[in-house]
């Protein structure tokens, strides 16, 4: 794979992370009591794009380190499409706690699930690291949406 596909896969990935801070910024919106909840992962999403961009343009001149042979692009961009077409269904319509809690569970854990921030192979540690950071961070995002809904679930 060249490298100006590599960078088109890191693209969408940073497109990915700013879809899912512009859903959690909808949420904040549609949600007030939640808020709080789901700015702070706006503001993470928010980060997790900053280091796929920052890793795109690290890797502008690198051929070989990375390797996206596995990476689904069509999938990729249906999830994205999905993704905004949802986001905006939301903002016109409104969604309730739980719905917006089973939403981005579903979100997150299907990142985790397509192994998201494994498909990458690569030599260098830096990259590794980078990767290994946003998977485990979304991985936690996973835990704290799953514990938010059991929390409510119990309160009702
Ligand atoms: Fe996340």
């Amino acid at each position: 794979m060249t490298n100006i596909a590599n960078n088109t896969v890191l693209n969408m990935m940073v497109l990915h992370e700013e879809a899912l801070a512009k859903l959690y910024t909808v949420f904040c919106e549609k949600i007030p009591e939640m808020r709080d909840f789901w700015y702070e992962l706006v503001r993470e999403e928010k980060g997790h794009a900053e280091v796929l961009r920052h890793l795109s343009k690290k890797l502008g001149g690198e051929i070989k380190s990375f390797n996206s042979r596995k990476f689904n692009v069509t999938a990729l961009a249906t999830s994205l499409d999905f993704l905004s077409e949802r986001t905006d269904r939301f903002q016109k319509k409104g969604i309730g706690i739980l719905k917006s809690l089973a939403f981005a569970l579903d979100q997150e854990q299907s990142m985790l699930e397509n192994k998201y921030f494994e498909v990458f192979e690569s030599d260098s540690p830096e990259i590794r690291k980078d990767l290994d950071l946003l998977r485990k961070h979304t991985s936690k995002h996973a835990g704290r949406v799953k514990k938010a809904m059991e929390s409510i679930k119990g309160e009702s």
